[in-house]
């Protein structure tokens, strides 16, 4: 039997954004996929490129900013499309973004209107995917939507402006518009760091149930390991554009074999214990977008850096099993995946 097709397959996705000071490669040879029906956490520290790596499947990456290299195929209602082949004003582009694929953003109020109610916004959006819904249908539906993220009274709700909600309830409008399209993939992008921890794991609660009820696949961002083994079946590892580790939830937690995913595992604050004591902090910090260390871009932090040999080139993907690679040259002697690629030559105006 062949394998099902993922829904979204990234191969060597490459975006840069060419600023005065010189280029900065966010995201530099990133592959993973999306299979159908799946949760896939990515996970990496601030300014790892999670972010870019999400605008960049949607098409939104601002100037001086643009997706340079690779493909990111998605099986939609429109068939197979290479959407990094695609211009992001594309009619096929605009049809995807929002409805087929549609995301959760980092900052909650700027996906949300101050000046309109909150069934103005949905209401239209909702107009917007299906063109043979009347503004009552919508109404109606739109109730139904606040109703399913969990929101008391939706029929009251719907009339309230944003600044008159709590935070917990912003975020549960920010879902229901990001599910008003049926999405087949739904991208959260660390959609509970700006609410406290309560709403936090009520949030995560809510995005796992209409996982549950509408088989969709996502794609789920964080900093926070502790939020992955909530909710993720397969995890990307992410440092400075690359993926440094993948595996299932499992392999992750139980046989990491990157340094940087062992250090991040290390982080978790214990259940019970102060976090103060537990939290081991990774060495140092991520490094200045403009000053990649030469060879491995963990090499400068990494507890096992050998000289020569982790400064002097970028690992291959290894095999660690059946469905775990890694990017290290602790597991030279294992099956190589992919050698490792060069960035390719490209400048401001391609
Ligand atoms: N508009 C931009 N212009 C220049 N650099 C950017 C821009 N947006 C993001 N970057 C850079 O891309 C890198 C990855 O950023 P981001 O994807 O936001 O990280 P993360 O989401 O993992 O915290 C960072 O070095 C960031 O400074
Ligand atoms: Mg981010």
């Amino acid at each position: 039997m062949a394998p099902e097709r993922p829904l979204l397959e990234v191969n060597d996705l490459r975006t840069y954004f060419f600023t005065s000071l010189g280029t900065v490669r966010a995201v530099d040879g990133l592959s993973f996929s999306v299979p159908l029906q799946r949760i896939v956490g990515i996970v990496g520290e601030s300014g790892c490129g999670k972010s870019v790596a999400a605008r960049s499947i949607l098409g939104i990456i601002p100037p001086p900013g643009r997706v340079v290299s690779g493909s990111m195929h998605f099986d939609g209602d429109q068939g197979l499309l290479d959407l990094a082949a695609l211009d992001p004003h594309d009619e096929v582009y605009r049809k995807t973004r929002g409805k087929e694929i549609s995301m959760i953003f980092q900052e909650p109020m700027s996906a949300l209107s101050p000046v309109h109610t909150v069934g103005d916004q949905l209401v239209e959006a909702l107009m917007l995917y299906d063109e043979q819904l009347t503004k009552e249908d919508a109404r109606d539906r739109c109730i139904g939507l606040l109703r399913q993220v969990g929101i008391p009274s939706p029929e009251t709700l719907i009339d309230a402006y944003i600044f008159e909600l709590s935070g917990g309830m912003r975020q549960r409008v920010l879902v229901a518009m990001a599910i008003s399209g049926e999405p087949k993939l739904l991208i959260a992008d660390e959609p509970t760091t700006a609410i406290d921890v309560t709403i936090q794991a009520k949030v995560l609660d809510l995005l796992r149930h209409l996982h549950e009820e509408k088989r969709m696949s996502m794609l789920f961002i964080t900093h926070n390991m502790g939020v992955i083994a909530e909710l993720a079946h397969e995890v990307i590892v992410m440092y400075l554009g690359t993926v440094a580790e993948q595996g299932s939830v499992n392999d992750i937690f139980d046989n990491p074999q990157h340094p940087y995913t062992q250090a991040l595992l290390e982080s978790i604050p214990g259940i019970g214990v102060e976090p103060k004591t537990t939290l081991q902090a990774i060495e140092g910090s991520v490094p200045d977008p403009y000053r990649r260390p030469p060879g491995c871009p963990f090499s400068n932090r990494c507890p096992s850096f050998k000289a020569g040999t982790c400064d002097a080139a970028l690992p291959p993907l290894y095999r660690v099993s059946e469905s775990q690679t890694a990017r290290c040259f602790l597991l030279e002697g294992n099956e190589v995946v992919a050698e490792a690629a060069p960035p390719p030559e490209v400048s401001a105006d391609g």
